[in-house]
């Protein structure tokens, strides 16, 4: 086992250094150089001619990734829904014949998006898998399959494939688009040159250890909070769900916007707040995270460096200038350092946390 980690001491920081490679790998050949378009020749043209409605099922990380891809679907001028999939079967929507359902799913077999994936196809909802896992059940099952090509992932703790899910769902969302409407929304000329130089964006943010000193500092908190707005709120979720889930210590993810309707009860000068900055109404998300400021709460801005957040926040985590629709995944990779290395201070088992499996085969 030893072996597999190579240089690294856990499984985990292994696959959050994999990522520029994993990225690289996701999107090569699946834009064409000719003319700088999304290819994605894992379907023929006008596959997804007619497609009106699109439903994401997932669960756990998966489903902030699905959260993440139906915001870039809706930005994309198409009308998209993320569900939990274990709550599928007493909440979903309809489903008609213009109606494509989903399933984003690292393993490919987790139980609960196994069932939903079987419920929608037996509504009639044409189906698709975004899956690492090459003949997984649900890449068998659904109509359509797009690997994600991240690589074996072994922590429990899904790194590299919550970026490279993302990733994909915004190249796929831009793909359904065309075909729907016959031509791809015109901002991809920003995201396109951004998308190609995120794995070396990614390989310098990985140099830095700002992550390991903010882990230290707020180290023994009494709760960690994590915010953020459009693109920035799954991973403020996913910040969260990764922080509890190997610290074991209590972390929540919020809108940005819904901490004045209740949370800001909790915020105490011993609950640091991780404020995600995405590029979308970032002066309110700043004007939230002053407001925790304001109870004592210590903000940690994770924004670009020369973004006004840098001299407010009480400390910062810099992720490079890129797109809107990037800004966040890079975010979320400083979240999953700050993860890591707090839970490495609590000498936790970070590749296997207690009670947790890496696939969860029963509903
Ligand atoms: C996250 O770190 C977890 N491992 C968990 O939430 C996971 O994402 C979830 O169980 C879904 O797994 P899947 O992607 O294999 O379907």
């Amino acid at each position: 086992e030893q072996a597999g980690k190579g240089e690294y001491d856990h499984f985990m920081l292994k696959e959050i250094h994999e990522q520029p490679t994993a990225l690289a790998q996701a999107i090569e050949g699946r834009i064409d150089p000719t003319n700088g378009r999304i290819a994605l020749e894992d379907f023929p043209p006008g596959t997804f001619d007619g497609v009106e409605n699109v439903q994401l099922i997932a669960c756990g990380t998966s489903y902030h990734a699905a959260l993440y891809g139906s915001l870039a679907l809706n930005q994309a001028g198409i009308r998209a829904t993320a569900l939990l999939a274990n709550e599928y079967s007493v909440t979903a929507p309809p489903v008609d014949d213009d109606t494509l359902v989903i399933a984003v799913s690292q393993s490919g077999e987790t139980a609960d998006t196994l069932s939903a994936l079987r419920q929608a196809t037996a509504a009639g909802a044409d189906t698709l898998t975004v899956t690492n896992v090459v003949g997984s059940t649900a890449a068998r099952e659904a109509d359509e399959t797009l690997f994600i090509r991240a690589g074996p992932e072994i922590g429990v703790a899904a790194t590299k494939t919550f970026s490279s899910q993302a990733v994909m769902l915004t190249l796929l969302a831009q793909r359904i688009a065309a075909d729907s409407r016959g031509e791809p929304p015109a901002d991809l000329q920003s995201l396109l040159p951004d998308l190609a130089q995120m794995p070396s964006q990614l390989e310098d943010l990985l140099a830095t250890d700002d992550a390991a000193h903010i882990a230290r500092q707020y180290q023994g908190s009494q709760s960690y909070f994590f915010i953020g707005r459009g693109l920035g709120y799954p991973v403020a979720l996913e910040g969260a769900l990764k922080f509890k889930e190997i610290t074991y210590e209590h972390a929540e993810g919020f809108a940005s916007g819904e901490l004045k309707h209740g949370p800001l009860a909790l915020v105490t000068p011993d609950t640091p707040v991780f404020a995600v900055f995405t590029g979308e109404e970032d002066e309110k998300t700043l004007k939230n995270a002053e407001e925790a400021q304001t109870r004592g709460a210590p903000v940690i801005a994770v924004c670009p460096e020369g973004h006004r957040a840098v001299e407010v926040a009480d400390e910062h985590l810099e992720i490079p200038d890129t797109d809107d629709e990037l800004a966040g995944l890079l975010a979320n990779v400083q979240l999953q350092l700050v993860s890591y290395h707090a839970a490495e201070l609590l000498d936790r088992p970070i590749d296997k946390p207690r009670n947790l499996a890496k696939s969860v085969t029963v509903e």
